[in-house]
């Protein structure tokens, strides 16, 4: 396994112009990464399943299964974190070389923990402690598939729209952007957006004690940026990509989208 811990967002290997995140600055991205070091509230969100990951990864490892092809195979991960259910993707959509990258050590570790048993079937697996946008930009081979779970709403506005022009120049022609993340409704101000999700919260998350609810709601308040489609959809369509659409929405705001980058235009050959 190739576990690598880059601190400072070190870049890998020597590459031109790698810069840092846009507009994030050091300590937003410190403090993302203590809240997801500390692993227990949000392993408990995600083991009462109240963001869907089971039902949006199920609709995912179809979706994978569907378009699965031999020559189509390498899979990045941005924003990775303990790569739970990423075993299950890898195996219906045939990947074999898989790189996740998290701001977060212990989530990283415990994703290595998740993909061993696919590295022992001869999968590739590379995990990287790095910022997603830094990766982007420093990583120099082409991927298959570019997917992001429940991270990109960390990002800023400015820093959202260049994750999208990233991806579409590590993507292969024919590559699919994936993500699945938090979406405010077209209505919704990121405050009522706030202030929704307070209330839902309250009212579903029993799998937390209080102190651990408001624990969370600390961190989404104060963290998260998600966008509405319509926003994602202008950022999509000004890197480059083609129509986003929408693979699965749970409650309003849980959702998978998906784009993808054009083939490579093969000139008709005349006789
Ligand atoms: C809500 S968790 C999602 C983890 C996993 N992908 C999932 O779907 O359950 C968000 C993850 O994104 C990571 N993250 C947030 N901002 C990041 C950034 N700028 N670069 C890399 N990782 C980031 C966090 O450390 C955390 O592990």
């Amino acid at each position: 396994m190739f576990l690598i811990i880059i601190h400072e967002h070190t870049p890998l290997n020597p590459t031109p112009a790698v810069k840092f995140v846009t507009s994030d600055t050091q300590p937003r991205l410190d403090e993302i990464s203590r809240f997801f070091d500390g692993q227990e509230i949000y392993r408990k969100v995600v083991l009462g399943n109240h963001m869907f990951h089971r039902e949006i990864y199920a609709a995912l490892s179809v979706f994978f299964k569907e378009r699965r092809s031999t020559g189509r195979n390498s899979f990045l991960d941005a924003g990775c974190g303990d790569a739970r259910f990423i075993p299950a993707l890898l195996e219906a959509g045939g990947f074999r070389h898989y790189t996740g990258l998290d701001l977060s050590a212990v989530s990283l570790e415990l994703a290595a923990q998740n993909l061993t048993a696919l590295e022992a079937r001869g999968l590739s697996i590379r995990l990287l402690q790095m910022d997603m946008l830094s990766g982007l930009e420093a990583i120099t081979e082409t991927f298959d598939t570019v997917f992001s779970s429940f991270a990109l709403h960390h990002l800023t506005h400015e820093d959202k729209q260049e994750f999208f022009k990233r991806c579409f120049s590590v993507l292969n022609p024919g590559g699919l952007l994936v993500v699945v993340d938090t979406l405010r409704t077209e209505t919704e101000s990121r405050e009522q957006y706030m202030d929704a999700i307070r209330i839902y919260a309250q009212n579903n998350w029993h799998c937390l004690e209080d102190a651990e609810t408001e624990a969370a709601l600390e961190h989404i308040t104060t963290q998260d940026f998600p966008e509405s489609f319509a926003a994602l959809q202008v950022m999509a369509d000004s890197a480059g990509f083609p129509e986003l659409r929408q693979l699965i929405c749970r409650d309003v705001w849980f959702q998978c989208v998906y784009t993808c980058k054009p083939p490579l235009k093969v000139d008709a050959v005349t006789a």
